[in-house]
Order: structure tokens, then sequence, then C-alpha cells
């Protein structure tokens, strides 16, 4: 149900904690320079996004070939399965984790391993990359996908796990790191200063979370300047349109945003961890900008009491995980209004 829907039928402004957008809303900036781009619009947009590709290769210290701007990160993840997958050919995945990484590979009629988490939440990486590993006739992984801060758990791992993982991945293995929700992370750790070290390895990232940037479909990919070569010859050259790329090279630049944005998400983590603590419920530890917490109870009835107080969550019935809800960082006073319902409905008993 849209947010839209629900405040007419509940008569109160609905509260949507459930696609890990950014609640500030994009930077007035990138507001203002997609508006300047309108008149314009008569004109095709550049086809490899120049001006932006050249700002998030500064931004990220590597060489403009090395970036690939797409069509949301759901774009590049496509374009990657498309490119590198052919039909019986392994693939590796997290799971529980994004679903796209198993659709995309299904399509082009991938064999797919998934290697569950931890019990923390995060990647196995040891597992995932003794899964990766072929032998007795059966071939090695053509691709891993990882994510980190993984959805929708939140969870992370850590460099020396990721350099002992980087050693053991089969060659000409590609490596699909998801950095989606990299910017709301505390930790050190950062998916491009691999590229050097792996040079199988693809960073995913989007402007459509901490950048607030979904409904225009921006995303990008950073890798060596060879595994972008093939890419290339199967994107489609103006899928990344106009608005979209004006829009994203004014949200960069927008540091103090992004700072807001953050700042809001790390207060947003602990309100919610803290709140299922006081309830006696398991939260997740979360680097994202979200909180999955285990309500101990079937999560879809817990959603549709929630929708009577006018809030949306995501229940984890999708990810294998049916007595979890993924709760986004919101404003404060929407994480209040979260609390408040939650409460309500655990004490009501809706949804036991
Ligand atoms: C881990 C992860 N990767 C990618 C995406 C999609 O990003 P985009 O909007 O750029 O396609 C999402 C969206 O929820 C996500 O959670």
């Amino acid at each position: 149900m849209s947010a839209e829907e629900l405040t007419r039928r509940t008569g109160r402004p609905a509260v949507k904690l459930a696609s890990n957008e950014n609640p500030l809303g994009p930077s007035p900036e990138a507001v203002r320079a997609a508006g300047q781009v309108l008149a314009g619009l008569h004109r095709y947009p550049a086809v490899l996004a120049d001006d932006l590709r050249e700002a998030l290769a500064r931004h990220h210290g590597v060489s403009p070939q090395q970036v690939l701007v797409t069509n949301g990160s759901d774009e590049l993840l496509r374009l990657l399965a498309e490119t590198y997958i052919r039909a019986g050919d392994r693939v590796v995945v997290p799971h529980p984790s994004f679903s796209v990484y198993s659709r995309v590979a299904r399509l082009m009629g991938a064999r797919v391993q998934q290697v569950p988490l931890n019990a923390g939440g995060a990647m196995d990486l040891p597992a995932m990359a003794a899964a990766a590993q072929g032998g007795d006739g059966v071939p090695p992984a053509r691709v891993i996908f990882l994510c980190r801060p993984n959805n929708p758990t939140g969870g992370v791992f850590g460099a020396e796990d990721f350099a002992r993982f980087v050693e053991a991945v089969p060659a000409g293995c590609l490596v699909v790191l998801d950095e989606a929700y990299k910017e709301f992370d505390d930790t050190p750790f950062n998916g491009p200063d691999w590229l050097d070290r792996c040079p199988g390895l693809v960073v995913a990232r989007t402007f459509s979370k901490v950048y607030g940037l979904g409904g225009l479909r921006l995303g990008y990919g950073l890798a060596a300047e060879a595994v972008w070569r093939p890419v290339l010859a199967v994107r489609d050259p103006f899928s990344v349109n106009a608005v979209a790329q004006a829009a994203g090279l004014a949200a960069l630049a927008d540091r103090e945003h992004v700072a807001r944005s953050v700042e809001l998400a790390r207060e947003g983590r602990q309100f919610l961890t803290q709140l299922a603590t006081e309830l006696g419920l398991r939260a997740y530890p979360s680097q994202g900008n979200f909180v999955l917490i285990d309500v101990g109870r079937d999560a879809e009835a817990v959603h549709r009491a929630l929708l009577e107080h006018g809030v949306i969550v995501r229940p984890g019935t999708s990810f294998g995980l049916p007595t979890c809800i993924r709760v986004t960082c919101g404003l404060p006073e929407e994480n209040r209004r979260f609390a408040e319902a939650l409460r309500a409905v655990l004490h009501q008993g809706d949804g036991a």
C-alpha cells in the first residue's frame, strides 16, 4: 500500500519506513539542478554521463574509465548478469539478502547457490569463498554477489575477512560488492580501496539511498576498465536520463546534505535498537539506514496491524524471515510514531 493511500484510509499522514529511502528527501541543490535541465529536454543525454562520471572518479580516487553510470544499481546488476553469466553457470549469493542478485542470475539461466549469513547477520565470507570453488566435475562460480551493509540485516564484514576472501576466490570469478548503504556505515572499510588488489571486483553504488534520488533511477559501478569493456557493448546508450545526470552531480557535491542524512540514520538506528531492547525483541546490529527487528511472531500480521496505525514497514517474509520486520530510519517524529504503533500492536496482541 502506498503512503498516499494509507493517509486517505486512516485520515492521518502515513509514515513510510519500508523502502530504505532518505527521509530528508533529495538535496535542494539536486532539485534545483534537475529543474535547470528541463528546458533542454529535447537533447539526448550524454551517453556515458561524462560530467557525473568524472566527478565520481574524483570522489572515489579512480579514473573515469573505471566508472560506469547506470539507471539505478538495478540496471548495473542486470547488465553484469547479461554480460558475464551464461546458462548453467554457477552464481553464489548470500541469504537472506537483496533479491535482485538471484533474480538477474536466474534470468540468465544460472544455477544459484545461496550461502546463509553468519549469526551476526553479515556475509559468511569463508563459506561463500568455499561455495565458489570448483572441483569433482563442478565448475568454479562465475559470479559472487556480496552486500555490505547487507539488506535486510545491516550486517558488515571486516577488512581482514575480505582480504582472505579475495585470496580464496577462484581466478576468473567476478565479485560484485553492492555498497548501496555504504555511506551510512561507521566502519572504515571502503570497497573502492580494493579495486587494485582484486581485478575482478565490481563495486555497486546508488543515488537512491543517502542521496535521496530513488525516483530518478541513478546508480554506478566502479571496476577495472577491462571489466566494463564487454558491458558497454550490452548497455543501452541512453539509459541514464539528463535530469538524473544533472541532479546526481549536484547531489554528490552537497556533502552537507549527505552528512545530515548519515547523522539522521545513525540516530535512527540507535533509537530503533533501543526500542527493540526495551520491548524484549532482537534487533540485528545494523550499519545501514534501517534496522531488522525480530518481533517473535508473524511479521505479516504485525505489518497489517501497523498499517492500521498508519505506519508502513517491510515484513521479512520475502527474505525468508517470517518473524522479522525491516524498519527504515525515519525522521525523529516518524520513528516515534513507529514506536508508539509497535508498542500498541504488541500490547494488543495483534499479530500474535
Ligand atoms: C542492497 C541494494 N542494492 C541495490 C538497491 C537498488 O538500488 P537502485 O535504486 O539504485 O536500483 C537496493 C534498493 O533497495 C538495495 O537494497
